[in-house]
């Protein structure tokens, strides 16, 4: 079975499609606020709306324009979370979403914060998995690559990652570099491939027609023998890690590596390191890593935990542990 949901059918089908023909003049009128170029506007509206995205991730709101053409995709049952980190726009944007039909308010949330703080501290990284995540943020070549790297950590199984700007050099070797490095996910316009990867390639974009790179994520999350990440903060109290499986379990050794920052939430300050080495049988659906010592936070300030996992079986195959959910910490 492949690793991905394959949206090439999606994609060519929405191309060729009557509404992306004929709703630019449409979505020019009814979508100004949004900087994409017409047939953007629309392919992305369809695009959300064929893969029936319900948990959404905008990074850069600007007038917010983008962000109520993917509101009104995902529908109201749907969640749009966008982020700005320019604090003038907050209260524009605040007054432009007062404008829209009630129930296109409702399904969004702006934040006003930059997207590092936001992967890095949000209570939202919790249980959220994002179905759809749009990068639109810091086009500089480190800022688009951290943006994909964190955006793949939060990234629902099978989720796409559309990245605009795609010929902006900066912004097309960010997406070449994170392929590199996440070779589970793949460009859906074939425009990398491991021949070329260490060339100089053009930048250009999926298709022609639009200015994206639309990236597929793997259908499954994995911790495997490469590491998987899970940073977080929380409030009050760490006692370990709940992981939920969606298949049984090979016989196995899990190891984690805790880094704890209690530099001003802690009884104590500093910061802790905690390694743990988990023996996994096979069958097992559910793990708890528990830590040997419980951490509090003392005071308002929050202490954060960055977990770094590997699973290895001695056999060497079916070396993954394929997750239901985000890992929670308990
Ligand atoms: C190109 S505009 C976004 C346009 C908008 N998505 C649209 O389609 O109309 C980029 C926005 O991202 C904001 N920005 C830049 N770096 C950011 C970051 N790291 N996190 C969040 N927002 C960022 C900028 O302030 C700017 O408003």
């Amino acid at each position: 079975m492949s690793d991905y949901r394959n949206i090439d059918k999606i994609f060519d089908k929405i191309l060729n499609s009557e509404e992306f023909i004929s709703s630019p003049v449409y979505f020019e009128k009814k979508f100004s606020n949004s900087l994409l170029q017409n047939h953007a506007k629309v392919f992305l509206y369809l695009l959300i709306k064929s893969i029936k995205a319900k948990s959404v991730l905008e990074i850069g709101t600007y007038m917010a324009g983008t962000t109520k053409i993917i509101s009104e995709a995902i529908g109201d049952s749907g969640l749009v979370i966008s982020l700005e980190s320019n604090k003038q726009r907050e209260n524009l944007n605040i007054e432009e979403i007062g404008t829209w039909d009630k129930k296109f308010q409702e399904n969004t949330m702006l934040v006003t914060s930059t997207s590092n703080d936001f992967f890095n501290i949000s209570k939202f990284n919790e249980k959220i998995w994002f179905d759809f995540i749009f990068v639109d943020g810091d086009h500089t070549y480190t800022g688009a690559l951290t943006d994909l790297l964190n955006s793949a950590r939060y990234a629902a199984p099978g989720a796409i990652i559309v990245v605009d700007d795609a010929i902006q050099p900066p912004v097309f070797s960010a997406v070449k570099d994170f392929l590199v490095l996440n070779k589970d996910w793949r460009e859906i316009g074939g425009k990398f491939n491991e021949a070329n990867a260490r060339e100089y390639i053009e930048p250009t974009s999926s298709n022609n027609s639009i200015p994206f790179l639309i990236l597929e994520g793997p259908s499954k999350h994995f911790i495997g023998p490469r590491n998987y990440s899970v940073y977080k903060e929380f409030k009050n109290s760490l006692s370990g890690l709940n992981i939920k499986l969606d298949k049984p379990s090979e016989q196995g050794k899990l190891y984690s590596r805790f880094l704890i920052s209690h530099l001003s939430g802690g009884e104590d300050g500093g910061m802790s390191i905690v390694d743990h080495v988990n023996d996994i049988e096979k069958n097992q659906q559910e793990i708890n890593i528990i830590l040997d010592k419980e951490f509090i936070s003392h005071n308002e300030n929050t202490i954060k935990v960055d977990i770094h996992l590997f699973f290895e079986t001695q056999a060497k195959i079916n070396n993954k542990l394929s997750l239901l959910k985000p890992p929670e910490l308990i």
